[in-house]
């Protein structure tokens, strides 16, 4: 399993303002979109690419395209906050969804929603902003990889350290790429120093 990070100073700056405790989220939103236009550029620079015979105005010349059909799956609800920037760079992306919840007692994620393109031939990006204890993504990850996935990356924006290592162990094959790897989780499992609740920052939903 590889872990990627994105060591970038405009990551780092983007990161402080959205963990910021008065961003508001029409600024959360934009700073989730900055932050994952680089993640996704992070997260396909090893994409498999075709030659392709081309003409200029000037000449014919041999150029690269993708190769393969890209798919993209938010785990709903943060996830969605992730996903136009995706769409806005990659020309042809399909989109998958799975909807995940964790119980805030016990932390354990429920599934309430899944529909999924075919994943079979091409690359898929699991998206969520934020690795805790893993449950969310290792439990996306199965339940893509059950359709026929063969080649799959989680993108996040902020991993805590059990996070990474839970999918370590469940997909050890499934490369990791993070904005930033924060100091662990509290007694709630929410990632330290972390954001807060993103879903609750991204759509205004905090008590
Ligand atoms: C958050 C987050 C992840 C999950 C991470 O979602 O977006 O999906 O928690 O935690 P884990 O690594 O411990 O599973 P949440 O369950 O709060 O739902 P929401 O996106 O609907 O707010
Ligand atoms: N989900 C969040 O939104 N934040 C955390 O810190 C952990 C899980």
């Amino acid at each position: 399993m590889s872990l990627r990070l994105l060591n970038h100073p405009l990551a780092e700056h983007l990161i402080t303002h959205l963990r910021d405790k008065t961003t508001k989220p029409v600024l959360f939103r934009n700073l989730s979109y900055q932050l994952t236009l680089l993640l996704a550029l992070e997260a396909t620079r090893d994409l498999e690419t075709v030659e392709k015979n081309i003409e200029t105005p000037l000449a014919t010349c041999k150029g690269r395209v993708l190769a393969r059909p890209l798919v993209v799956v938010p785990i709903l609800r943060a996830g969605l906050g992730m996903l136009q920037p995706f769409q806005d760079v990659f020309p042809d992306i399909s989109v998958g969804y799975i909807g995940l919840e964790r119980d805030h007692e016990t932390a354990v994620a429920r599934n309430y929603y899944f529909k999924l393109p075919s994943v079979r031939d091409a690359r898929t990006l699991v998206v969520d902003p934020m690795l805790a204890t893993g449950g969310s993504a290792s439990h996306a990850i199965s339940a893509i990889k059950e359709r026929g996935a063969e080649e799959i990356t989680l993108v996040c924006i902020i991993g805590a350290p059990e996070g990474v290592e839970r999918v370590r162990q469940d997909h050890p094959e499934v490369p990791i790429v993070l904005g930033i790897l924060d100091a662990g989780l509290n007694d709630q499992k929410y990632i330290l120093p972390g954001l807060g609740d993103f879903g609750d920052r991204l759509y205004g939903t905090h008590a």
